[in-house]
Formats: structure tokens, C-alpha cells, sequence
């Protein structure tokens, strides 16, 4: 690795300012060097000094990492802290609440869709609703390691659910409540939960979801699928209780009223002591079969990797106030929104809304209520916002801040300098963290006092990682390259397997370049040996931060009955990075029409969830193919862009179709 200061630095580097420097927890570059240096020659020194701040039935008997990362050798595997005993959640609350003695301290300013619907909550508050949740989830027949599907909104519910599940050793899987019945239904089958938690509906904006109602058409179809598994439905009563407004289809044999079992249940829980490899929660994300893989992450090292990530990323002191806008459906809100923050001690926003309700300042006008200090938010996010100007911004006052963060997406450099300059003020390193739901924490990523840093670059690994480029032949590329993004060893966060289907894990990650981890992420490095995400090298489309499988969309095209065949590629977008620009060819005598074309979307819509609707559907009379007969996608790519020089294309069947594909291009949304 080159040291940035050297005679390569490029001119465009921004430097961590000095003021942050002083009481950093990794105070400039070199000290990110030695540490770095450590945590991969002596791993497991490394890691047992992480883990001493934690609290351990029983310790580890053997090295702290182990693993196999070579199919070639036998079957994949990764274990941290083995023979070791813990709780997820004695570690992230008790531990705070008992030994730190920081019961009193805020966990989360809960702050509502609207304005007026806010609430602080203590860690010594969170731990005895997270006892409560326990109890009541044991007496609803959870057992330890039974899954449990959580389908809510970001209320503090949600949280005290997910932990509830880690004190008593169940796992969650908690499902966007963005996500449709079917996608819903689909992910509760392929993980078999017992019990499903929802709430019985909330305002995103101006909308109303009702989510009891779209989790009972889940339960219907996983009935209909003749393999329900779920007994009983928890439900929050969660809009009913803000709006008055009580009209919840409710069927007394399966629903569980949240209200009425928390309030007679104590608020005293023992923890459930979990092997250290235990699963923790499982997590689905988008497959390139079309399937979502039910990524499994497990108890100690999801525990180590997500609280030694967050503490330095961020920086974290004990007078910050963070926040994370993610939804706690995905990864980012799983790691740090829920865990990494925990396990710190921190004090975080937990935020119900959206960026532009009641009005586009709304989240300038958050970080200034709370005073926020360190910000973590989307590229697609700052996008959308900066398209208002500075009037939504100037109103509020910015100055508490002191870090920002993106993640999701590779940010392109206007939006990166509008953050910096107008959110941070130019006072604020912004920290581009590249990860994935497989990764549990961040690999890729600035440290905020240490790393200087060039707009668009998530810049060097993370403490304990290990990143190569290959190219086509497996070949490890040296100094400037760029090629297949690849990690030579674990970490205690990456994800252990997929859940059931320990083959499709090794398939998908660990087969194409044996001894390592495949990301599926294109990527460069420069000759500061600084890391550029170029993007997914699969079939899969990244629509505002969240990967969207192009198989998944055209199934739920095909299924429509005008439609013969589908093709998904993926165009530039403004806001969203990149959008879904679909080709269908009809049936026989079905026409193309506007009618057709808003049926499609919203069959997408129903399908998978709103964020798959798809922005161009395009007749496609044919489809460019190879003579076996595959789709030639990098083509159709070509066409949605309106790129005229398609290159060689004497493989193609029937060059023919190009042209009226062009003709029948949309231009506009
Ligand atoms: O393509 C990369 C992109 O998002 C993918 C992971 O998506 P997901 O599992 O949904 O997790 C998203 C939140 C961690 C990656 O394979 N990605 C994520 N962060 C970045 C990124 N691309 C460029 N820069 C990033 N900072």
C-alpha cells in the first residue's frame, strides 16, 4: 500500500482536519498503518483485545479466527471466538446499563413520520422492553433458535423486537415493511419462522401502509403454499394508537395484541447463553437466480466486527449524537443503526419519516433539533435533496456536525462535493463506506481523523481485511489495476453461510476464484493504492442503494399474460443512481399500449415492493440473441443509454431487431 504524502498523491485529496484529530481513537495515517499492519500479522492478538470489552460466559478455546476460504480443500467456513459463550444482548444493553452505568443515558430519540410524534428512550428503558418482548415472545412459544419474521416500521418496537430475539436466542429475520405480500411470504418460507411481528399499519410521508393487511395476504399465500409455518401474528398497534383510527382486520385465533401481552409480562428476562457461532439473525438480499439469498450472520463475530467498525468510522465519543436514515429492514440499519451503535453506548436518531415530509429541509431540521454530530446516510439521499438548492438547508443550523457518511452506492463527485461543502460545511471528512449485507460491517472505508481522502473512493480496508483485484484468469493484479474485487481472508463479520443452502454459499462466493471471497463488485485501485467501486459485474442493478435482481423483475414480467419474454438492464438516473429499463416481447395479438405498460409496473410493484417498479418498459418485437440463443444484454444496456456504436456484433442471430429496438426506444419515463 502507498502512503498518501507520497510524490503520487493526486490533487484532489481532502485531509482529516486537525481539530478532529486531537482525541481520535485513530489519530492520522500512520497509526491506521500500524494498526492495520497488526490486525492482519497477528489476527488473533488483534481481535482478543476487541473482544476484552465484552462480556463472555465462557471464553474462546482455540485461535480466535478460523476458516476456509478454499473450496478446492473442503467445505467453507468461518468461526470467531469458538467454545466461547455470550449474549448478543446482555452485551449491547445489560452491559451498558449494569457495568457502565449508563442507564440513564439516551439510546434512541425516536422522531416520527411527523414532526409532532417523537420520543427519548434510555438504555435502562430499552432493556426492560426488550424483557418484556422476550417474555412475551417465549410465551408465545419462541424457543431458542426458532426464526422469527419481523415485518415493521422504524419504530422503537422494531428494535425491541430484533433484540428481544437475541436475548433469548431466537433468530430474526426482518423484512423491509417496504417489501410486498409475495416477497414477504417468500422469505418467511425459506426461513420457516414460527411467529411473525407487524404492526397494523404507518404513514411513509403522506401514504398509508397498511401493513397487518399486506402481512395477512402474506400468511394467506405461505397457507395457500400448503407450508405455513407461522402460528401466531404479534401486532403493534402503532397507527391506530396515533390517528385513533382502530380499523385493523384482526383474526383472534392467530393475532397477538403488542399493547395488551407486553403490559402483563415482567420486565426481568435471563439471557439465553449462545455458542459464539449461534445464529444471530438472517438477512435476505437480492440473488442473480432471481431467488433472495437468506444471508445468516452469527452471534461473537457479527458482535466484534459491527461495534469495532462503528467506533472507529465514526469516531465515536461519548457526547455524539448519531444518525444512521437507514431503514433497520436492511443491512446499514442492522449494523448501525441497531448493533454497532448499542454496543458503543451510543446515543442515536431513530427516525420514522422520509427526507421530504412534511417538507425537503426535514432532515437539515433533525440534525439540528438533536444536535447531530455524526451523519450516515445514502448517495441517492443527497442526490434527491440537492435537486431543492440551499434555501431548505440555510434555514437550519448545521454546526453540530462533525462527521458524514454515504454507503449503498459508488457517490459520483458533484453530489460528494455538495455534501461536503453544504451539509459539512467543509469542516466534515465524509467517510464512503463500501460494504454488503454478506460483509456485516464495512470493508472498504475512511477512517475519519487518518484517511486523507478523494471524492468517490471508499479509499483502503478496514481493520483484518484483506482485498485483492483479479482478473478474468484468477490472476492477482498488482499496483494500478482494475478487475474482480476479492478478499483473501475473513473477518468476524462476513456472513457464515446462506441460510439452508450451504451450496448456493459456496456457488455464489467462494467458486469462481478459489480461496477467496467474491464481491460481485467491479473495482480499481489507483496508484496511491486508493479502492474505486466500479459497480456490479452480475445481473444485478443497484436502484438507490438497494441491489435489485434483473431475474426477480422479469419473472414478475413474464408472469403477466400478454407478456412472452422479458429482458431487465439497468440506465443512468439523476436520483436513484440507476433505474430499471425493461424490454418485453407480447404474445400473439396482445397489443402495446400505455394500459399495458402501467398494468406491468404495478405488477412489478405488487410482486416485489415499490422499489422494483420499473421506470422504462419498452416493446421489444425481438430481442438481440446469440445464436444459442442467449439475450445479449451489454446490447440492450446500449440501446437504453441510446449508444449507436453497439460494437461487434457478428455473434448476434439477428442483427435486424437492433434497429427497431432503437425505433421503439423510450426516451422519457
Ligand atoms: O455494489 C456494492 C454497493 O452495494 C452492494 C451491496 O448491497 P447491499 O448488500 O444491499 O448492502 C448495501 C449496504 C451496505 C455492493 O456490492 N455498495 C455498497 N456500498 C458502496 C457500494 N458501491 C460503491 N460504494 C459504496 N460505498
Amino acid at each position: 500500500m502507498v502512503v498518501p504524502g507520497s510524490q503520487h498523491i493526486e490533487d484532489k485529496m481532502y485531509h482529516p482536519p486537525e481539530g478532529l484529530q486531537k482525541d481520535a481513537h485513530v489519530p492520522d495515517f500512520n497509526c491506521y498503518l500500524e494498526l492495520y499492519k497488526k490486525s492482519i500479522e497477528e489476527p488473533d492478538a488483534f481481535w482478543k483485545e476487541v473482544a476484552s470489552d465484552f462480556y463472555w460466559k465462557k471464553p474462546p478455546t482455540g485461535q480466535i479466527l478460523q476458516y476456509n476460504f478454499d473450496v478446492t480443500k473442503g467445505n467453507i467456513y468461518v468461526k470467531c471466538m469458538e467454545g466461547a459463550t455470550t449474549n448478543m444482548c446482555y452485551n449491547v444493553l445489560d452491559r451498558n446499563v449494569k457495568d457502565k452505568n449508563l442507564g440513564e443515558r439516551v439510546a434512541f430519540y425516536w422522531e416520527g413520520n411527523s414532526p409532532d410524534h417523537h420520543e427519548a428512550i434510555t438504555y435502562g428503558q430499552l432493556l426492560g422492553q426488550v424483557c418484556r418482548c422476550s417474555n412475551t415472545l417465549k410465551q408465545m412459544g419462541v424457543r431458542k433458535g426458532d426464526r422469527v419474521a419481523i415485518y415493521l416500521p422504524m419504530i422503537p418496537e422494531l428494535v425491541y423486537t430484533m433484540l428481544a430475539c437475541t436475548r433469548i436466542g431466537a433468530v430474526h429475520s426482518i423484512v423491509f415493511a417496504g417489501f410486498s405480500a409475495e416477497s414477504l411470504c417468500e422469505r418467511i418460507m425459506d426461513s420457516q419462522c414460527s411467529i411473525l411481528v407487524t404492526a397494523d399499519g404507518v404513514y411513509r410521508g403522506e401514504k398509508l401502509i397498511n401493513l397487518k393487511q399486506i402481512a395477512d395476504e402474506a400468511l394467506e399465500k405461505c397457507r395457500e403454499k400448503a407450508s405455513a409455518t407461522v402460528t401466531r401474528c404479534l401486532v403493534v398497534k402503532h397507527h391506530a394508537l396515533r390517528t385513533q383510527d382502530g380499523d385493523t382486520p384482526w383474526d383472534a385465533a392467530c393475532d397477538v395484541c403488542w399493547e395488551e401481552v407486553m403490559g402483563q409480562v415482567s420486565e426481568h428476562c435471563e439471557p439465553e447463553w449462545l455458542d459464539a457461532e449461534d445464529p444471530l439473525f438472517i438477512l435476505y438480499t437480492s440473488g442473480s437466480t432471481g431467488k433472495p439469498k437468506g444471508v445468516l450472520h452469527t452471534v461473537a463475530g457479527y458482535l466484534l466486527y459491527t461495534s469495532l467498525t462503528f467506533k472507529y468510522v465514526f469516531d465515536h465519543q461519548p457526547d455524539d449524537v448519531y444518525w444512521c436514515t437507514a431503514d433497520i429492514g436492511w443491512i446499514t440499519g442492522h449494523s448501525y443503526i441497531t448493533y454497532g451503535p448499542l454496543a458503543n453506548g451510543a446515543t442515536s436518531v431513530l427516525f420514522e419519516g422520509i427526507p421530504v415530509h412534511p417538507h425537503v429541509g426535514r432532515f437539515w431540521e433533525v440534525i439540528e433539533k438533536y444536535r447531530v454530530t455524526k451523519f450516515y446516510t445514502a448517495p441517492t439521499a443527497i442526490r434527491l435533496l440537492m435537486k431543492y438548492g440551499l434555501d431548505p438547508v440555510q434555514k437550519y443550523d448545521l454546526s453540530s456536525l462533525r462527521i458524514l457518511g454515504t454507503v449503498g452506492e459508488p457517490i459520483n463527485p458533484e453530489a460528494w462535493h455538495w455534501y461536503h461543502e453544504v451539509i459539512g460545511q467543509k469542516r466534515c471528512p465524509v467517510v464512503d463506506t463500501f460494504w454488503q449485507t454478506e460483509t456485516g460491517g464495512h470493508v472498504l472505508t475512511p477512517l475519519p481523523a487518518a484517511t486523507p481522502l478523494k471524492p468517490g473512493s471508499a479509499t483502503f480496508p478496514f481493520f483484518g481485511v484483506e482485498p485483492t483485484i483479479l482478473n478474468e484468469h484468477g490472476e492477482e493484479l498488482e499496483g494500478e489495476a482494475e478487475g474482480y474485487l476479492v478478499f483473501r481472508r475473513p473477518w468476524p463479520g462476513i456472513m457464515r453461510t446462506l441460510y439452508g443452502n450451504q451450496e448456493r454459499f459456496e456457488n455464489t462466493y467462494f467458486k469462481k476464484f478459489p480461496g477467496f471471497y467474491v464481491t460481485g463488485d467491479g473495482c480499481r485501485r489507483d496508484r496511491d493504492g486508493y479502492y474505486w467501486i466500479a459497480g456490479r459485474i452480475d445481473d444485478m442493478i443497484n436502484v438507490s442503494g438497494h441491489l435489485l435482481s434483473t431475474a426477480e423483475v422479469e419473472a414478475s414480467l413474464t408472469d403477466h399474460g400478454a407478456v412472452a419474454e422479458a429482458a431487465v438492464v439497468s440506465r443512468p438516473h439523476a436520483v436513484k443512481g440507476e433505474c430499471l429499463y425493461c424490454f418485453v416481447t407480447l404474445k400473439d395479438c396482445r397489443e402495446f399500449n400505455r394500459t399495458l405498460v402501467d398494468e406491468l409496473k404495478r405488477q412489478v410493484r405488487e410482486k416485489i415492493g415499490p422499489i422494483a417498479t420499473p421506470d422504462f418498459i419498452q416493446n421489444a418485437p425481438g430481442l438481440p440473441k446469440t445464436r444459442s440463443g442467449k439475450i445479449m444484454r451489454r446490447v440492450l444496456r446500449q440501446i437504453a443509454r441510446n449508444e449507436k456504436d453497439l460494437g461487434d456484433l457478428s455473434t448476434m442471430a439477428d442483427p435486424k431487431v437492433v434497429e427497431v429496438l432503437f425505433n421503439h426506444r423510450c426516451e422519457t419515463a
